[in-house]
């Protein structure tokens, strides 16, 4: 195997300038989260922006929950169409067209306390909602498919790690020495459209997916690209490959959604998927995002807004542990570590959580079990479900793999934002036992269920799903020695 050296030294410019650019879409899906994480200030802002006469209590607090929810309604709605839109568009321009809807949601959230328009805050919110829910799709699909296959994974890794790096800019923003005061709210919110910008202008110098010019578009200059991308002039091997996977394709049919059930090829991938995605919003992660200020508050810890971004802080910093592990350790080795390590915090939590008034020093102990449980997100749940889909289908049925991946994270995710204050009022301390034994399922599954794709093609992955499902039985150690040579990208 190449050494760590090695790896990165596969990244050229042009592949570096393609993958930043690419996950200013992840940075600015991040920001939202992570200013739509301050639910008392989202509350003023809806005041706010109704002008003098102030709204009674009971509207505005549904009035602020429509506005937390529609962001991942948009979201759920557009994931849906990324396979229509990324395969009509192409990746890159799809991209491009996307910025359009941060560029709007971005200024009517922007102006509405100028306009002094609560429903423009909200119309705002829905449409930048729509905004993510396709960069979600958009930018690990086109990452996932100009990425060298040894490096596939670590460049996969960078898409959630601008996602936490957007959540925590938007945390210290948000604070009301910062931007989250009085006057300058509007700006705090108006700011998502930076990154819209600065994508918009360094798109046009990004290549198109060469996999997807060549094997969708069957248009010969891929060739172009793939030597921008890499740097090499001599790029047979990877034509090959990609002239393979093509053949494949075209003794297929063009897969819709429905087929990706209906057939025995695909059933087992997408279902994977699915519970990949699964395992990362119902681990819970986002109840913590969501209702860090108040969990922390009720576990005692004295400045819970610091709290919160000490949470985004090691959010970060084991996203990129991550990064430098992935291609070592392997996607499944440390999406179970993660899930295993999530789910003793969860259980040391809820310990801490329900000693908290007999024994001293408990607060301190469910503070750290909130860090060790975020921390466990990012070493695997976190980024992995993002890029594994992209991974685990070849480029026939991958936009329709990811609409319905992308679709099924976001519908649960719309669910733990609803439902997560409720089921703790009702369960009180115990709420986090409930993430646990989630977690604890999740974890067999993956031990029993998904594979290792680290260091293979895509072609090389899709072949093992299809000598599976014609041999019927599905024994899910597919070819775990990954230490076999592979064709590169
Ligand atoms: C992942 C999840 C997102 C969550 C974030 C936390 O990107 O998709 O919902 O808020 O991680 O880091």
């Amino acid at each position: 195997r190449e050494s760590g050296e090695d790896l990165w030294n596969r990244v050229t410019g042009t592949l570096a300038l393609s993958v930043f650019t690419a996950v200013l879409g992840s940075l600015e899906f991040g920001y939202n989260i992570g200013v739509i994480n301050a639910p008392q200030k989202e509350r003023k802002h809806v005041n706010r922006s109704a002008g003098i006469k102030p709204i009674p209590t009971g509207t505005l607090t549904s009035l602020w929950s429509l506005s937390v929810a529609i962001f991942s309604i948009g979201g759920m709605l557009s994931s849906f169409c990324v396979g229509f839109v990324s395969e009509w568009l192409g990746r890159r321009k799809a991209m491009l067209i996307n910025n359009l809807f941060a560029f709007i949601g971005g200024s009517m959230m922007g102006m509405s306390k100028l306009c002094r328009s609560f429903e423009m805050m909200i119309l705002g919110r829905f449409i930048i909602g729509a905004y993510c829910g396709l960069a979600s799709g958009l930018t690990p699909m086109y990452v996932g498919e100009i990425a060298p296959t040894s490096l596939r994974g670590a460049l996969g890794t960078l898409h959630q790690l601008a996602i936490v790096t957007g959540i925590l800019i938007a945390q210290i923003l948000g604070l009301e020495s910062l931007l989250g005061s009085e006057d300058l709210w509007p700006v705090l919110l108006g700011l998502t459209v930076v990154p819209t910008v600065l994508q918009m202008g360094l798109l046009p110098f990004c290549p198109e997916s060469p996999r997807f010019l060549y094997i969708v578009r069957c248009q010969e200059h891929h060739a172009k690209s793939l030597r921008r991308l890499t740097g090499r002039q001599e790029v047979g091997d990877m034509l090959a490959e990609m002239k393979e996977e093509k053949r494949r394709m075209d003794m297929e049919r063009k897969v819709s959604i429905p087929e990706l059930f209906r057939s025995p090829l695909y059933r087992q991938p997408i279902v994977i998927s699915i519970l990949l995605q699964l395992s990362q919003q119902l681990s819970g992660v986002n109840a913590i995002f969501y209702y860090s200020t108040s969990i922390f508050m009720k576990a005692g810890v004295q400045s819970p807004v610091y709290a919160t971004i000490g949470a985004g802080a090691v959010n970060c910093a084991f996203t990129v542990v991550s990064l430098f592990l992935i291609e070592r350790m392997g996607r499944r080795t440390l999406h179970m570590l993660g899930l295993g390590g999530m789910c003793m915090c969860a259980v040391i939590m809820t310990i801490a959580l329900a000693l908290l008034d007999s024994v001293p020093g408990m607060s301190y102990i469910s503070m750290l079990a909130i860090f060790g449980f975020v921390a466990f997100f990012e070493v695997g749940p976190g980024p992995i479900p993002w890029f594994f889909v992209a991974e685990l289908f070849s480029q026939g049925p991958r936009p329709a793999a990811m609409a319905v991946a992308g679709c099924s994270n976001w519908t649960a995710n719309f669910i733990i934002g609803m439902c997560f204050q409720y089921v703790a009022d009702l369960c009180g301390p115990y709420v986090f036992l409930i993430f646990a034994a989630l977690l604890l399922f999740f974890l067999i599954f993956t031990f029993f269920r998904v594979p290792e794709t680290r260091g293979k093609t895509f072609d090389q992955i899709a072949a093992n799903f299809h000598q599976h499902s014609a041999g019927g039985m599905m024994d899910m150690d597919i070819d775990m020695d990954m230490d076999k040579p592979s064709t590169e990208l």
